[in-house]
């Protein structure tokens, strides 16, 4: 990996920091966008999986708490405990049941309970020790329950196309492993580490939005892509007519590509484990 930004070691920085801080304009609209692309799939899973009356429910990194409140709303769960490093965007969605903490989940006094259903999306990808913290929110989930996380799958292979889009999708995933620490890289091997935590039942499974001109996922990573620019350039595999070029390329008609997929993989603790 080359162009380390500022002489830091790989992933020295943090998400929510240098790159998608909270409290930069449009940045709740950025998540949303991609919850936009996301939610259906994930609800279904969810739900597919039991999530329903009488469920617990613990939604970690839960961002603007979409998923968190289509649980309480459309799943008719009991509660959700919706924790996040930075809950502004939140706290403009009560709700019966929904309760919010501002907590770092990679704290080892991160304890809030047990829950029938403890969910993570879009947020180990972004964080380091991730099989500590798998095996960490496994612990969350009650005997019977199940663990369900879903990150990100990079499509950009070699042998992709060389697009705009391609050149970028390359190196944001390069150059936000270097600033920040995203690695996408080990994300298939999630349904090995949830059965390495104990867990039963273990499945995935992987959904592609199809990126089409002006849809909600062309829209987040466009907006991904502005707010990680640095990063990006940082790499040296992309300039800003580069970056420009693929902004152009997937609001047109010409856009011919895979945006990077989502992987969910889940497991289920045994109900034995209730003695
Ligand atoms: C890409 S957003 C995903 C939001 C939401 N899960 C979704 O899929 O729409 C990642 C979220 O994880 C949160 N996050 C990142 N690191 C965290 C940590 N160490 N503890 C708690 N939340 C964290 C961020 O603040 C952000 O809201």
């Amino acid at each position: 990996m080359t162009g380390t930004p500022c002489g830091a070691a790989a992933g020295d920085g943090r998400y929510g920091e240098a790159f998608f801080r909270p409290g930069q304009a449009g940045e709740g609209e950025r998540i949303d966008f991609g919850a936009l692309a996301y939610d259906d799939f994930t609800m279904a899973r969810l739900r597919a999986l039991g999530a329903g009356p009488g469920w617990r429910c613990l939604d970690v990194g839960a961002g603007t708490g979409t998923v968190s409140c289509r649980l309480l709303r459309e799943a008719g769960v009991a509660s959700v405990l919706a924790v996040d490093r930075d809950v502004r965007f939140l706290g403009d969605r009560p709700l019966p049941g929904l309760d919010v903490r501002e907590a770092d989940i990679t704290l080892p006094d991160f304890a809030p309970g047990r829950f029938q259903l403890v969910h993570a999306r879009f947020v180990l990808m972004h964080l380091p020790e991730r099989d500590r913290m798998i095996t960490a929110l496994a612990e969350l989930v009650a005997p019977g329950g199940v663990l369900v996380l879903s990150d990100a799958v990079d499509l950009t292979s070699d042998r992709a196309p060389g697009t705009p889009y391609t050149a970028v999708m390359r190196a944001m995933w390069q150059g936000l492993r270097t600033a920040i620490g995203t690695d996408v890289s080990w994300v298939p091997s999630y349904p090995q580490l949830l059965r390495g935590a104990g867990l039963k039942s273990v499945a995935a499974e992987i959904y592609v939005p199809p990126l089409l001109p002006g849809s909600a996922i062309s829209r987040f990573w466009e907006d991904t892509w502005e707010r990680s620019r640095a990063a990006m350039l940082a790499t040296g595999l992309v300039d800003d007519a580069a970056m420009d070029a693929a902004v152009r390329y997937v609001k047109s008609e010409e856009c011919a590509a895979l945006s990077a997929g989502m992987l969910t993989a889940w497991g289920r603790k045994p109900e034995e484990d209730a003695a």
